[in-house]
């Protein structure tokens, strides 16, 4: 009996019912999973019914149904993207050979690794976030935090299988411990810095889901590439919601925006704080800490292991496949910034051990085009005030600028000039504390906090004042 009702609330097209072993190695999971979703999910509205997209297939009709759920019942289910026929490998030494349906036994260490640190960030950012539904703008932020939080879950959900179906003991060890590590813990971190670090209030979580949840987008995309096809076709599939967090983001900060600059206009003033707004030099600020923890999570400029990874056909670049050179790179090229005493300046590397650098410019040149965006609200209002990202180089703790400081605008400076100027840049305990007397609820049907403007359109063609969390 009860293994019906299991298979039943897993939806899957991983013909979970035809593995008995797979099936006892997830039923094993589940409720250790569902306890830590209680210990470390959302705090509070558990037992509320929430607007939710549900997957139930990967096709056009089944991967998005809405309806009203509560997150503990919640489907989280297992859903590899179509396969697609006679797909070979598409770079490095493996290039032209069969796509793996099995684990190369040579690169099992290396695979496992990989899905780890993807699949360790997926839970991290649900505890990171756990205590923001109490502090919400509206109900449709509200909804549209825990749709984020469900569909991370779904993505351990997802890497959780991968390590099931095909890692056997090591797997079963490993999915355990996704769920003992805790997101900020002195003993027991996340395995990622930017995910151990708090996400305090909305703005954060906004910047959030803009920056790091992008940085999941091209870890994935480029995971979609591996010629292991099983994690090509997870990661496939997962990119599908990974645009919704990055939607919330955007459209997030966006709103910040619009909202800021209607009270720069009404009060014809650049100080918003008086006036309950969030004033855009903190916006930048927040801005500038977001985007340089991301791109931390790139890691070196130049990484064996980068290299590694490449050659043995597990992770590719992004848009592999698109590229029209050999897909193998032993003698290629590529531009690497680098510091040259006290300067920033740009060589040609090898390219094989420059791959995290050509990922960390293709996810720059993504984050560049929201902030063109928010640009056009602030120029449509008639303010000339630009926001901008910093240097790559500002503020890192991983890679070639851990060592140094500079400045936004890419200028290496001595200690005391930037302990001189660190708070211009970065956001200080003062607007932390600021931007945290802002977070009071708003749960009133069609109401939204005075910083931040109402979205343009509801979720699934409903209205912004619809009941997305039934509080009653
Ligand atoms: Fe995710
Ligand atoms: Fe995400």
């Amino acid at each position: 009996m009860a293994g019906i009702d299991y298979l039943e609330r897993i939806p899957n097209n991983v013909n979970l019912a035809e593995n008995r072993r797979l099936q006892r190695a997830l039923e094993e999971w589940q409720p250790k999973f569902l306890e830590w979703w209680t210990d470390m999910g959302p705090v509070g509205f558990q037992a509320r019914e929430v607007y939710l997209r549900t997957a139930t297939s990967v096709d056009a009709q089944g991967w998005a149904q809405f309806g009203f759920v509560t997150m503990p019942e919640y489907r989280w289910g297992i859903f590899l993207a179509e396969p697609e026929p006679g797909r070979t490998i598409g770079f490095g030494d493996h290039k032209g050979r069969p796509a793996w349906q099995e684990i190369p036994g040579e690169h099992r260490g290396v695979l496992r690794r990989l899905i780890v640190t993807q699949g360790d960030t997926e839970p991290a950012s649900v505890e990171q976030q756990r205590h923001l539904g109490r502090t919400c703008p509206s109900l449709y932020d509200l909804r549209n935090i825990f749709q984020v939080n469900v569909e991370e879950g779904r993505h351990l959900w997802a890497m959780v299988y991968l390590l099931d179906a095909y890692f056997g003991r090591d797997g079963r060890e490993e999915s355990e411990a996704l769920l003992q590590r805790r997101s900020g813990d002195r003993d027991r971190p996340r395995i990622l810095g930017a995910f151990n670090e708090k996400t305090p209030d909305w703005l954060s979580f906004f910047m959030f889901t803009y920056f790091t949840d992008r940085d999941g987008k091209y870890q994935l995309a480029s995971l979609a590439e591996s010629g292991f096809d099983p994690l090509s076709r997870t990661c496939r599939f997962m990119l599908t919601e990974e645009a919704h967090h990055m939607f919330v983001g955007e459209t997030g900060i966006g709103r910040i925006v619009q909202r800021t600059c209607e009270l720069m206009r009404e009060h014809k003033t650049d100080d918003v704080r008086p006036h309950g707004g969030i004033d855009l030099p903190t916006l930048q600020r927040y801005l500038n800490f977001h985007f340089s923890v991301s791109v931390d999570l790139f890691g070196s400029e130049i990484s064996t292991n980068a290299a590694n990874f490449y050659t043995m056909g597990l992770k590719g670049r992004f848009e592999e496949t698109k590229k029209t050179d050999d897909h193998r790179l032993k003698t290629a090229t590529y531009p690497v910034a680098e510091l040259d005493g006290e300067r920033i300046v740009t060589r040609e590397e090898p390219a094989l051990p420059s791959l995290n650098e050509r990922l960390r410019d293709d996810y720059v040149e993504d984050c560049a085009r929201g902030v063109a965006r928010w640009n056009q609200i602030i120029r449509k209002a008639g303010i000339d005030v630009e926001l901008k990202l910093p240097h790559r180089a500002f503020h890192r703790a991983i890679g070639a600028f851990a060592e140094v400081r500079v400045s936004p605008d890419g200028r290496v400076l001595s200690e005391a000039e930037w302990d001189a100027k660190k708070h211009e840049w970065l956001p200080s305990e003062a607007d932390a504390a600021y931007v945290g007397s802002l977070m009071q609820p708003v749960t009133e049907r069609g109401k939204f906090a005075n910083w931040i403007a109402p979205p343009a359109r509801g979720i699934n063609g409903q209205p912004t004042d619809f009941e997305y969390v039934r509080l009653a």
